[in-house]
């Protein structure tokens, strides 16, 4: 199963979702692939390793994936990195007007020979080409959403892109839900936007990720919550997050 993580706002915890998700899909089992579209290539900042071209040796140098897919000190947590060469490999494809679907077609034979159970796409917060063609390649896709501002806004332009893409290029895909990240029930920003989401988008609604600090910590450490603190309330709310995708299959 391929997941992309989206959102057209940055700063939302995209990343820090699609990490932890990744490592904990990991400690229960899977086998899990995580390449990071975004040119910032902060993936490999909170693993602990130091961002390279992946996206782009896969999509424009076509390079074979045995070059581009590097293993990380956790077994079966595989890694495929970005740096600001994926904002080139961006350019080349509107150039050369690749398919929607070219994308998927580069990730599909990585995860058949090499046997993942899921892929996961981190996503950059502009709307372009590479982020449609990761949100295409995608079976669903998790929508994290910042609550400590109104910020429902994020989610409504990734919905219409989604849509946008089901009715113009057939994406067979679905929401997996959206994840209220940065929530603060004592705050009022955080709990008017909590339920602006859940009037809004109630069925895709998802538990939410409070606030915290060791998140901050584990960018800094290069660590997964799973790693620097797994007694931590985010490590049990990410660990909850992995349960509910496991039981969606
Ligand atoms: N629930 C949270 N509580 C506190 N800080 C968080 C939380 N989620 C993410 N962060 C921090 O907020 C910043 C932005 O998160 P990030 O995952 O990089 O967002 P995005 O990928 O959407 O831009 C990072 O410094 C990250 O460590
Ligand atoms: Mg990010």
């Amino acid at each position: 199963m391929i997941i992309a993580i989206a959102n057209q706002k940055g700063g939302v915890g995209k990343t820090t979702t699609a990490v932890n998700l990744a490592h904990g899909l990991v400690l229960r089992g899977k086998k899990v692939l995580l390449a990071d579209f975004d040119p910032q290539g902060q993936c490999a900042t909170i693993l602990g390793l130091k961002p390279e071209s992946g996206v782009f040796n896969l999509l424009v140098a076509e390079l074979p994936p045995r070059e581009v897919v590097r293993s990380t000190d956790r077994s079966n947590l595989y890694v495929i990195l970005g740096d600001k060469r994926t904002a080139t490999a961006q350019t080349v494809l509107i150039v050369q007007r690749s398919p929607i679907s070219f994308t998927r077609h580069k990730l599909d034979p990585i995860a058949a020979s090499d046997g993942y159970d899921y892929i996961l796409l981190d996503t950059s917060p502009s709307v372009g080409e590479l982020q449609e063609q990761a949100l295409w390649a995608s079976d669903r896709v998790l929508i994290p959403c910042a609550t400590d501002y109104l910020a429902t806004d994020g989610v409504f332009s990734i919905v219409s892109t989604l849509k946008k893409l089901e009715s113009e290029s057939t994406w067979p895909g679905k929401v997996l839900g959206v994840l209220p990240t940065f929530y603060d029930e004592v705050t009022r920003e955080s709990k008017a936007t909590f339920n602006d989401l859940s009037s809004r988008f109630g069925e895709w609604l998802l538990p939410p990720v409070h606030r915290a600090t060791v998140l901050r910590e584990c960018a800094v450490e290069g660590k997964t919550i799973f790693e620097l603190d797994r007694h931590n309330r985010a490590a049990r709310e990410y660990a909850h997050l992995v349960d509910i995708i496991l039981a969606a299959g």
